[in-house]
């Protein structure tokens, strides 16, 4: 058998006798998806040949090839003028054989001190941290347009729902300053994922450094990474940034999906309190009366890929030794689907929010239906000197008379209203107002129109701070 020539055309090809199976080559190639990184490798890779170069392990005109030939290579494939290889398995080896081709054998020298496995946790955290900016620059779009129509909204009277049962009436503009709120923590998880995501793996080399006199400071500071890896068989191996991503996205994702379910309840026939515009809605192909919410509902379905991806991830990273495993390519497509997803849905809900518009008769003609000022009353009752718990009995049976007699509580005679408590005075009505309900809660975090305004205000300056 001969010693030499056995190539077979692999990087790794050195010590092998027989080329790959075909299948296997198949099934072990990452770059039907990995391709979408190529932006990322060749920034890391023209980094890290700027930092060969600063150390002396290229020589400046080793460096200005490769960099040459890199961003040739770059342009290239944004023009679809790059044919990926199977053969040559991810996006790496693709890139580097084409350098190699194009500036000849200097291109191999790019890879010193370097490992693929150090290049890829590099290029992940690059790319996730662009698209953890993308992300946050949705929110924040969604977030204003939810600031916009909640001040618009801000003394719409509407019920408020516990057990989806009429509770107490809040304001709309309340209500839609709660996924204002979620959405605010959701913002903040992202933007502290991001510190521990952008970390520099690259100078770990495949597990254990390298023997080269490297300067990964300077490679940071290329690719505008905040901090070092300090531990390399830590910075190859860990995608604890990737899982932390995708639980604050499937966070983010379970929050648009609650939005979501309240959108497709409150546009339907049955509650009609508000109208969702139509180029964000589809028909029926047999029922011509029918306007479906789509936008939400896909927005509602496609929580499950992201929750699903969640435990996709912490499964994949479970049970591995240190440092490296191949299970690590199987991270990047519930990652780049997580992205894909969460860009959607947010770009969707921030168009489609602003557009919404209400009706507030239905909304107010809800809230005078279900005894929504019962609370109300009884706290009359406790201001009267009445104990909380008594007062509460009173009232229940107040309700019961009133729904026997088809009637809101606020529809009852006052002399009705006296055989249940002697203590209830004209001034009674003033509370079983919706408008008065709502604006007794005027405090910090309550439904008032005056607290909801001042609670806007807050927002914005918040959401002008984050940007
Ligand atoms: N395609 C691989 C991944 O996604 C790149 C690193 C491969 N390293 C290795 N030693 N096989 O993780």
């Amino acid at each position: 058998m001969s010693h030499n020539n056995v190539t077979h055309g692999k990087p790794w090809s050195g010590r092998f006798h027989e080329p790959t199976d075909t299948f296997v080559e198949e099934f072990t190639a990452s770059i039907g998806f990995d391709h979408r990184l190529y932006q990322q490798d060749i920034h890391g890779s023209i980094a890290h040949a700027r930092m060969l170069a600063k150390v002396g392990v290229l020589s400046r005109e080793e460096c200005d090839a490769i960099i040459q030939g890199l961003e040739a290579i770059a342009q290239d494939i944004s023009r679809g003028q790059f044919s990926w290889s199977v053969a040559l398995e991810d996006v790496h080896m693709n890139i580097e054989a084409a350098l190699t081709e194009r500036i000849g054998p200097v291109g191999k020298k790019l890879h010193t001190g370097r490992s693929r496995n150090d290049q890829i946790a590099t290029d992940i955290r690059l790319y996730l941290r662009d698209a953890i900016d993308l992300i946050t620059t949705q929110l924040q779009r969604l977030q204003e347009g939810l600031l916009a129509i909640a001040e618009r909204e801000a003394a719409t009277i509407m019920p408020g729902f516990t057990h989806l049962q009429t509770a107490q009436p809040v304001t709309f503009g309340h209500h839609l300053m709660a996924w204002f709120e979620m959405l605010l923590r959701d913002t903040g998880r992202l933007a502290d994922c991001r510190h521990r995501v952008n970390v520099l793996p690259l100078g770990a080399a495949a597990l254990a450094g390298t023997t080269f006199p490297i300067d990964r400071a300077y490679t940071a500071e290329l690719l505008g990474f905040d901090g070092i890896a300090e531990n390399s068989l830590d910075a190859v191996s860990d995608r604890d940034f990737a899982i932390e991503f995708t639980a604050a996205g499937a966070l983010l994702m379970t929050h648009l999906s609650r939005f979501a379910e309240e959108l497709v309840l409150w546009s339907s026939a049955q509650f009609d309190f508000i109208t969702l515009p139509d180029r964000f809605c589809t028909g029926s192909s047999i029922m011509p009366q029918k306007k479906n919410p789509d936008v939400p509902e896909l927005v509602r379905g496609k929580t499950g890929r992201v929750n699903g991806h969640l435990v996709s991830l912490l499964t994949l990273m479970k049970g591995q030794p240190l440092a490296y495993n191949k299970d690590n390519q199987e991270d990047k497509e519930p990652l780049f689907d997580t992205v894909d997803t969460l860009l959607g849905c947010l770009r969707a809900f921030a168009d489609m929010i602003p557009a919404i518009t209400t009706n507030p008769d239905k909304m107010r003609e809800a809230a005078t239906k279900g005894y929504a000022t019962a609370t109300d009353l009884a706290d009359y009752l406790v201001r009267k000197g009445v104990s909380f718990r008594d007062a509460h009995e009173i009232v229940g049976k107040a309700v019961a008379l009133a729904i026997e007699q088809s009637k809101d509580l606020a529809a009852l005679k006052l002399a009705t209203l006296q055989d249940f408590s002697p203590v209830i005075e004209e001034d009674v009505f003033d509370v079983l107002t919706l408008e008065g309900s709502v604006a007794a809660r005027n405090h910090l975090g309550g439904t008032a129109p005056a607290q909801v305004r001042a609670a806007i205000q807050r927002g914005r300056e918040k959401l002008n701070s984050l940007a």
